[in-house]
């Protein structure tokens, strides 16, 4: 039998976070530099059954049998042994690995699901869709964060730009010119668990005002769908800053990730935000193919831990 790899990208935000929890769309894109894999070998020799887990990123080295009914990685496991329902299970080691930084913003939770699930279903000689796997990450996703909205898992399995509606079908965006994105990591590292409930306990004390601010994150959004189809950066930069100003008053802004945003501003980025669940991670700039390394040197000496950069291709038709 052979070994067996599953891989998925890290993700970004580009629009609607924290209002995409609330019912509103939000736009996210895959980040293919950099990646979760999971590794899948075969234990010769062995009583069928024993499924091994190893992820040294968070200190996992268990068998499954030992695991608890809540732990994320495990529950990814045994859903897609239910999904795939396998006649006998090989005994296997799984050795999971990523490069996406962890609670940054990027996804790095649902990438970790996406790649093991993928591995294993193909180990075991099923294909699951991207709607299957994405449903899995999803339930996963509810361990991580308690209430996600699915974009992650989403844009991660389907590993193309989407704009996301809970409860509506998904749409993949169909990009005709490319765009360039500058990621700038502050280092500092919040749960989004604990932005989302702070974010939703302002929603309970102001519905009206909160709900405001959701709309009109809703309504960039929908605007910035066709500027990023046409690669416009005229109009996605004030998009990228107003969506900006409306999260610092949801209150999820940071310090770290001002001074980021304000340095690759100036440094000529047509617009700049914060990415994901905010008071810390990443934030996002949108450049030209001309100044990306201006910006991504005004990241570096404004204190950034990380800069990535990542370009949207065109779709090919
Ligand atoms: O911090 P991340 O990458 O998990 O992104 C969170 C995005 C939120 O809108 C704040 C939460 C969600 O579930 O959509």
């Amino acid at each position: 039998m052979p070994i067996i790899f599953g891989k998925a990208p890290g993700k970004i935000i580009l629009f609607g976070e924290h209002a995409v929890v609330h019912g509103r769309p939000a736009i996210a894109i895959p980040v293919s530099n950099v990646a979760a894999t999971a590794r899948i070998i075969p234990i010769i020799d062995a009583q069928p059954g024993i499924v091994h887990l190893e992820a040294p990123d968070i200190e996992l080295n268990a068998d499954l049998d030992s695991l608890p009914d809540d732990h994320p990685l495990a529950t990814a496991v045994r859903m897609t042994l239910d999904a795939v329902s396998p006649g006998h299970i090989p005994s296997l080691r799984c050795q999971i690995t990523s490069t996406i930084p962890i609670s940054a913003g990027m996804g790095s939770g649902a990438a970790v699901t996406v790649a093991t699930v993928r591995a294993l279903s193909s180990f075991l000689g099923a294909s699951l869709s991207d709607a299957e796997i994405s449903d899995i990450a999803f339930n996963v996703e509810k361990i991580h964060h308690g209430t996600p909205s699915g974009i992650d898992n989403t844009v991660i399995a389907y590993q193309q730009p989407v704009y996301y509606q809970q409860h509506q079908p998904i749409q993949i965006i169909k990009v005709n010119r490319p765009t360039c994105w500058v990621i700038g990591d502050t280092g500092e590292r919040v749960s989004t668990k604990t932005t989302v409930a702070d974010v939703h306990a302002r929603h309970q004390a102001d519905p009206a005002g909160i709900d405001s601010i959701f709309d009109a994150i809703g309504e960039i959004t929908d605007r910035a769908r066709q500027a990023l189809i046409d690669g416009d950066l005229d109009e996605l930069g004030p998009l990228l800053n107003e969506n900006q100003r409306l999260l610092r008053e949801l209150g999820v802004s940071s310090e770290k990730l001002e001074i980021l945003i304000r340095a690759a501003r100036e440094a000529g980025a047509a617009g700049a935000k914060l990415s994901g669940g905010g008071r810390g991670g990443n934030m996002i700039a949108l450049a030209s193919q001309e100044n990306s390394s201006n910006i991504e040197t005004a990241l570096w000496k404004a204190g950034a831990a990380r800069v990535i950069t990542t370009t949207l291709r065109e779709t090919v038709p």
